[in-house]
């Protein structure tokens, strides 16, 4: 496996992208040119990693003009990417039918057409350097189904399908391209999903951004196509895998209570109607 050196990793102002910076630069001794929105959060990070090994691009990718500025400047400032994690991902916790077009799109917008466009962009450039890594940072979800997050399991089941055959175009480049696939893991990522509505009590917490991460890095040096980082992701990929109708029984059992029924009767913070239930959407006269 060739050495790796420079990265480029999305979504590095929280959670699993947050860290996987810290990690790539602490454990690996990497330099990662580290985007998202809040620039203010990128500073903080380069500021307590040592100096020069965290650059930063502040924008939004799901504008296009940003995706080419960006690319354009990690090939200026890290000249060579060897490993790109196209980690920046949002969710949306809502039942489809009443599900706000914005949100539809914005999650299509990131969690798969900038990923799309990055890897595009970094497969090339790595195919004629002779090598280098993409990491998609998927989802457990993309193996399953989940009520009231349909959109954004739809784009991790998209980011899956891609990574599994986009492998076969890239066999003897030399550029190994495959997805982590974390579950529940502590981040913003479900203050975001929920958006201005009450904290969702009964969902379970995720397990430590660090423990996860720690896995995600470490299978840099492995084979895997599609990887489950912690045993509990494993699990959850093993029944998908072997076990679909137990594993149907238990979503219908379980996370059907806690999202959808749970989601219908939490009151949004200083709002009184129906969470995830926009007025004009909802069919209910
Ligand atoms: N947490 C979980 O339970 C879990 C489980 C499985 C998979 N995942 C996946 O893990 C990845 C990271 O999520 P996380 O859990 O770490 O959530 P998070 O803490 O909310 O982090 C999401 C990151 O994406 C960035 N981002 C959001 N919208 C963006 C945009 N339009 N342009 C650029 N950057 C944007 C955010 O930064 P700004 O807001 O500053 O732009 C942030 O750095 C996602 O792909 C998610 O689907 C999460």
């Amino acid at each position: 496996m060739p050495h790796l050196s420079k990265a480029l990793v999305t979504g590095a102002s929280s959670g699993i992208g947050r860290e996987l910076v810290r990690q790539l630069v602490r454990d690996r001794g990497m330099t990662v040119l580290a985007t998202a929105r809040r620039g203010d959060r990128l500073a903080e990070l380069a500021q307590e990693l040592p100096a020069g090994r965290v650059l930063i691009l502040a924008g939004d990718l799901a504008d296009p003009a940003f995706r080419a500025t960006l690319w354009s400047h990690a090939e200026t400032v890290l000249g060579r990417v060897d490993l790109l994690v196209n980690n920046a991902g949002v969710g949306n916790y809502s039942e489809f039918i009443d599900q706000e077009p914005a949100a539809i799109a914005g999650m299509l917008a990131l969690n798969l057409e900038a990923l799309l466009d990055l890897t595009q962009r970094a497969a090339l450039h790595m195919k004629v350097r002779g090598g280098g890594q993409i990491l998609q940072i998927s989802s457990v979800l993309g193996f399953m189904g989940m009520p009231a997050s349909a959109v954004y399991t739809a784009t991790k089941h998209a980011v899956n399908g891609f990574t599994k055959s986009l492998r076969y175009e890239l066999r003897s480049t030399g550029v190994r391209v495959w997805a982590a696939c974390p579950g529940r893991t502590e981040s913003e990522f479900r203050a975001v999903a929920l958006g201005e509505r009450a904290e969702l009590k009964r969902l379970p917490r995720g397990e430590p951004t660090e423990r996860v991460v720690r896995s995600i890095v470490r299978q840099l040096d492995g084979r895997s196509v599609l990887f489950a980082p912690t045993w509990k992701s494993w699990a959850v990929v093993m029944l998908a895998t072997y076990a679909p109708g137990l594993l149907d029984w238990l979503i219908g059992r379980f996370a059907v209570g806690s999202h959808v029924h749970v989601l219908r009767s939490a009151t949004p913070a200083g709002a009184g109607e129906t969470p995830g239930v926009s007025p004009r959407r909802s069919s209910t006269p």
